[in-house]
């Protein structure tokens, strides 16, 4: 009976997906949001066939046929490896969520249920703005507690006030953040509730922009991103796709379950203490003349996400970054350097002692063979460059005498990833290989989220799609297992 209940709640979850076509890619985030053994579950229930590309209209066509305990044993399973990985991670936890006026604000309901599910206790603030979306009341009863709405409450500054409610808090987490909302937070201003709350509490803050695309890219936007970022706010998001406007980009709210492992992810047990772990991130910049430069498209985001969930697990972390623009993850020291000559040298140098490298970084292959003193002109430059290979440093790291326990490298491929990776793996005497498609929007370079596989001699792990920061985390805990083996 419980099989049943458990089933139904998750059938619950999805199936209002199947009714909305434009919503049914983002609402399957939630299988996405799970583990292979969840689409093996749901391949088994539906008699083997292939579910991975049952987007939308298929798997409502494909449960028609399917044996009702066969699914009921595979929804069970998915639904217990969802809410097994993250419940001990926010058992305890006392999440204050913030929802601002966003047409998202609906998926706040879900959101709730997700972070209870997990083990937190939830109350919510809404913003005037965000009470237009959706009322308290429904918040109020998946949460199980008042929602507070105003900072001029009588009542509620008697019982709970708003500086009890910021030091009640041990996470707060706003999502959907409106523009508007990331404006003020970044002013430090405290003209409501939710902002005031943000001021006056001492618990880390995360936010799940969602807005549209244009919005989002806007300059002002991202100024006040890059000050909440520096200042130590969790970014979380946002995802690539269809928008409620009508159109496809950056913008939509990260979906809930993504956001609840992001948060898990922050809470990680202290497993790398007395540990010493290099990380390299980001692109290589070869200079051509004084004015251009060969690069790539690597934004540095997964090498930073490492680095930081590193020092989360008690590692003291070093983290050399190509030419990037992003905030020093708390507790890592950094050395920036701009080419792979330069990676090379800050690498060797920080390489004794080192338990663990992390090769993240995108280091050119080429470099060209001559840099020019001076910028060359349009009249007189060569119709062709003349490139030579740079030093491979993965490689070189691996056969060092001074090779840390455990090296993991990446692989950023297009097509035939696992045969590519396992063929890096094996030729680089890696201990691990992270492999991620790339070309696929949303996703690898230049990317808040990511899905990747991880593969070793005698085994593979799928990191199915999350934040970088979760991601981060699950790698970190396979080199924390990989050094407790050693
Ligand atoms: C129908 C509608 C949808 C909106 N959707 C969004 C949105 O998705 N993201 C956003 O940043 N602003 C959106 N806005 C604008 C915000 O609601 C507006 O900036 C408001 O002042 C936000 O206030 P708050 O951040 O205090 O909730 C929307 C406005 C309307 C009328």
């Amino acid at each position: 009976m419980a099989l049943i209940q458990q089933c139904l709640r998750v059938c619950n979850d999805v199936a209002p997906s199947w009714a909305g076509g434009q919503e049914d890619r983002q609402e399957f985030c939630v299988r996405e949001g799970l583990c292979a053994a969840v689409e093996q579950s749901f391949a088994w229930a539906v008699g083997q066939r292939p579910v991975i590309e049952s987007h939308g209209a298929m798997l409502p066509s494909a449960l028609a046929t399917v044996c009702p305990k066969r699914l009921a044993l595979a929804v069970s399973f998915c639904f217990r490896k969802s809410v097994e990985r993250s419940v001990a991670a926010l058992h305890g936890q006392r999440v204050l969520l913030g929802v601002s006026g966003g047409i998202a604000a609906y998926k706040a309901a879900e959101l709730v249920r997700r972070l209870r599910d997990a083990g937190a206790e939830v109350r919510v603030v809404m913003t005037a703005g965000a009470q237009r979306f959706i009322t308290a009341l429904t918040l109020q009863a998946l949460s199980g507690n008042p929602v507070r709405t105003s900072l001029w409450d009588e009542a509620a500054e008697a019982a709970m006030g708003h500086i009890e409610l910021a030091r009640w808090a041990t996470r707060i987490l706003i999502a959907p953040a409106s523009a508007d909302l990331l404006a003020r937070l970044a002013l430090g201003r405290a003209d409501d509730l939710l902002t005031t709350l943000c001021l006056a509490s001492e618990a880390p803050l995360a936010v799940a922009p969602a807005m549209n695309r244009v919005m989002w890219a806007h300059p002002a936007t991202q100024a006040h991103v890059g000050t909440l970022r520096a200042r130590g706010v969790e970014i979380l998001g946002p995802a690539s796709g269809e928008q409620a406007c009508g159109e496809t980009g950056e913008g939509r709210m990260s979906e809930p379950q993504v956001l609840v492992d992001a948060l898990s992810a922050t809470l990680v047990p202290q497993r790398l203490v007395s540990k010493r772990i290099l990380v390299s991130a980001g692109p290589t910049f070869e200079d051509i003349d004084p004015v251009r430069f060969l690069g790539n498209r690597s934004s540095g985001r997964m090498g930073f996400a490492l680095a930081a969930a590193a020092a989360k697990a008690g590692a003291e972390v070093t983290l050399v970054a190509g030419p990037v623009r992003l905030a020093t993850p708390s507790g890592v020291s950094r050395i920036d350097v701009r080419s792979a000559a330069q990676m090379r040298e800050a690498l060797l140098s920080a390489l004794p002692g080192q338990h663990a490298y992390i090769g993240a970084a995108a280091v050119a292959d080429y470099r060209p063979a001559e840099i020019a003193t001076q910028k060359i002109k349009k009249g007189d430059g060569p119709s062709s460059l003349v490139l030579e290979r740079t030093v491979d440093i993965l490689a070189e790291i691996a056969s060092h005498p001074q090779r840390p326990a455990c090296l993991l490298g990446f692989a950023a491929e297009t097509h035939d990833v696992e045969t590519y990776a396992r063929g890096k793996l094996e030729a680089k005497r890696l201990d691990g290989i992270a492999a991620n498609r790339v070309g696929v929007p949303g996703q690898g370079f230049d990317a808040d989220e990511n899905a990747l596989k991880l593969y070793w001699n005698g085994g593979q792990r799928e990191y199915a799609t999350a934040s970088k920061a979760a991601i981060a985390a699950g790698l970190i805990d396979w080199v924390a297992d990989w050094l407790e083996r050693k």
